[in-house]
């Protein structure tokens, strides 16, 4: 057998068999080292020779034999084999910034960066973990940083967990008294179409999750942050409307329209589509009714969730940014993905009667002639005020003046 001084480490097993846990003592050994690499095991049992040499051999590493080194005391040697979890450092401790004893998400992700590439072979694996070799390979289709990841992420996500709230508790249900009819009606009609909208705005995002490699587990995680805010947005829209009232119709216009958005499959184009165009002009669509709100009840719903919504939009501007400064042909990408949606919708004449009339009603805060004429000149105003707010979004996304006022007017009349 060779000689003990090839070994470069040595651990003492005492009188432990590998049945009572001996390995445990010795695969982090062999961890430490390269393929090849020598450790010295120190054992009171004579067996454990025999029971090592099996282990070895099932475990494709090399057994280099046993030697007393003294009396009862035995020295084997164990070679590393090449089909082996591959040595790396153990992800030791990091130090991480701990701010009034609090601990981000942005603080771990500077401390364990992304990855520019990832390998669909690593699985579930955490980045940071070392993956052994031979796994299954994953059906990821995002496995680049730079078309799933903005820079901004761990602190988008840092901040969307710090903001969740509760629908049952937090909206003073017991503050909503009963309005004169049309009112109840265009309200009921207004969250309605806002449940509807949300839905989509729920199933999109969902779709892509399971696409992106772990290794970029923050945009997941942002986006599970995305769905939970949806899903509150959905459940307080949805109780307004039943409190008194009841809910209103679903229009086929606004069915059409989210259709052409559900089946989209390309992870940029639809946060661009979705949380660019759909969510941002939601932004005006939800301040409209936070400013026309009847009720306070009505008013602080609408503030919350459009609260959350501008983090929806952050992340879609984040990301729509960022991977337009990485791939030169995405402009053109992205609009003809907005072209190609406003053709199937070509046939549609505009705004859902059904919502321009509930936005004029409460807007007019009622019926008679005088208060409509001062709702619909609101609601004529408010489709100016989220054209203009679009084309400053896309601008901002990196867009021209130009791109940007014709991609705003192909923009679907259903908002979303
Ligand atoms: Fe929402
Ligand atoms: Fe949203």
């Amino acid at each position: 057998m060779s000689s003990a001084s090839v070994a470069s480490i040595a651990v003492e097993g005492g009188d432990l068999s590998l049945g009572e846990g001996l390995l445990a003592i010795i695969r982090p050994a062999l961890d430490l080292m390269e393929p090849g690499g020598v450790i010295a095991v120190l054992s009171c049992s004579r067996q454990t020779e025999e029971d090592l040499s099996t282990w070895c051999r099932i475990e494709r590493h090399e057994f280099l034999g046993c030697e007393e080194i003294s009396e009862g005391k035995f020295r084997h040697l164990i070679r590393r084999g090449s089909l082996s979890v591959p040595k790396g450092e153990r992800e030791t401790a990091l130090n991480l910034p701990l701010r009034d004893g609090m601990l981000t998400a942005a603080d771990v992700l500077a401390a364990v960066p992304m990855p520019e590439r990832a390998d669909p072979a690593t699985g579930f694996a955490p980045r940071g973990a070392r993956a052994e070799p031979g796994g299954p390979s994953f059906p990821y289709t995002l496995t680049e940083r730079d078309t799933v990841a903005p820079p901004q992420i761990a602190e988008l996500y840092d901040q969307a967990v710090g903001a969740q709230w509760d629908a049952t508790r937090d909206i003073a249900w017991d503050k909503i008294r009963p309005l004169p009819a049309a009112l109840e009606t265009a309200l009921g009609q207004m969250m309605t179409f806002l449940a509807e909208n949300e839905l989509s705005a729920l199933y999109l995002p969902s779709k892509f999750i399971s696409q992106i490699h772990p290794a970029y587990a923050e945009v997941a995680m942002f986006l599970a942050t995305q769905l939970a805010d949806e899903a509150r947005h959905i459940d307080v829209f949805l109780k307004r409307a039943r409190v008194k009232g009841g809910l209103g119709i679903s229009s086929a216009t606004s069915s059409r329209s989210l259709l052409s958005l559900l089946v989209l499959t390309d992870f940029t184009e639809a946060a661009f589509l979705l949380s660019v165009l759909g969510e941002g002009t939601f932004l005006d669509l939800l301040k409209f009714i936070e400013r026309h709100a009847p009720d306070e009840p009505t008013f602080d719903l609408a503030r919350r969730a459009r609260a959350d919504e501008t983090r929806h939009v952050h992340f879609g501007l984040a990301h729509v940014r960022h991977a337009l400064a990485h791939d030169d042909s995405l402009y053109s990408r992205l609009e003809s993905s907005v072209r190609r949606r406003a053709a199937t919708l070509h046939n549609v004449g505009g705004v859902p009667s059904a919502i321009q009339d509930a936005l004029t009603i409460l807007a007019a805060r009622g019926s008679d002639p005088p208060s409509v004429r001062r709702g619909h000149e609101s609601f004529r105003e408010l489709l100016h005020t989220m054209h203009e707010n679009r084309v400053k979004r896309l601008e901002s996304a990196g867009f021209t003046r130009e791109q940007a006022e014709t991609l705003s007017r192909l923009h679907t009349p259903n908002f979303m």
